[in-house]
């Protein structure tokens, strides 16, 4: 009997083609997948709901303990203003302390998981068996997001979305708590010129070898 969760860690910047490369491995092993960015982005939209300061470690952190991880609604979620509004309240160390706790919980759920995010291979699941980091050039990823939205019929100006990108970047990168970065055994995996197919396969091999040991 299997008494451990396989974890699956990928790592990336926003618009990455990570979300989407951890949705599809989680449906193919049967795995249970936690899109980590939206309790960030949960956390914040609580705040922003009630009229509350992004900046505030304690209300935040309060919010950030009330979170049920099933209440997660990616659409809702999903609003490019909210995750540039995610991105400050993930700079404080007690609303990444609250969220890593139920974070980790939900990695050991059994068969397996698949966490994305920013620490993932980092800091929430550091002894995972694979660890990916996907990145890609922030023009493409900002031209992947410009997309995301006009098909949504937002308002959209690429250029805004790629200034954008690059300070979340920036701030994603440079903070001092769990700074994105790839872990120092994770396999990148550059999605700027390779289909959504390619970058699946490369991370199936890599997965498929680490369950046979
Ligand atoms: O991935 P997504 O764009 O939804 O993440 C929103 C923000 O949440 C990121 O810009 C980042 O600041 C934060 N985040 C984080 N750690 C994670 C996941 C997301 O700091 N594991």
């Amino acid at each position: 009997m299997q008494d451990k969760a396989f974890i699956i860690a990928i790592d990336g910047p926003a618009a990455s083609g990570k979300g989407t490369l951890a949705r599809n491995l989680a449906a193919h092993y049967g795995f249970h997948h936690l899109d980590t960015g939206l309790t960030y982005r949960a956390v914040a939209k609580a705040l922003i709901d009630q009229g509350l300061p992004l900046d505030d470690e304690g209300i935040a952190t309060s919010a950030a303990q009330k979170l049920d991880l099933k209440g997660l609604d990616r659409t809702v979620l999903s609003a490019h203003e909210i995750g540039e509004a995610a991105s400050k309240v993930a700079v404080m160390q007690n609303v990444r302390r609250a969220l890593v706790e139920a974070q980790r919980k939900f990695a050991d759920t059994l068969p397996g998981t698949v966490l994305d995010g920013r620490d993932i291979g980092t800091v929430v699941c550091p002894d995972a068996p694979v660890k990916l980091y996907i990145t890609a050039s922030a023009e493409v990823r900002a031209e992947r997001r410009y997309q995301e939205m006009r098909a949504k019929n937002a308002d959209a100006d690429y250029n805004e979305v790629l200034d954008d990108l690059k300070r979340r970047d920036e701030r994603d990168m440079n903070r001092e708590a769990s700074p994105l970065k790839p872990a120092h055994d994770a396999h990148l995996i550059d999605t700027s010129k390779m289909s959504i197919e390619a970058a699946f396969l490369e991370a199936k091999t890599l997965i498929d070898t680490a369950l046979r040991s």
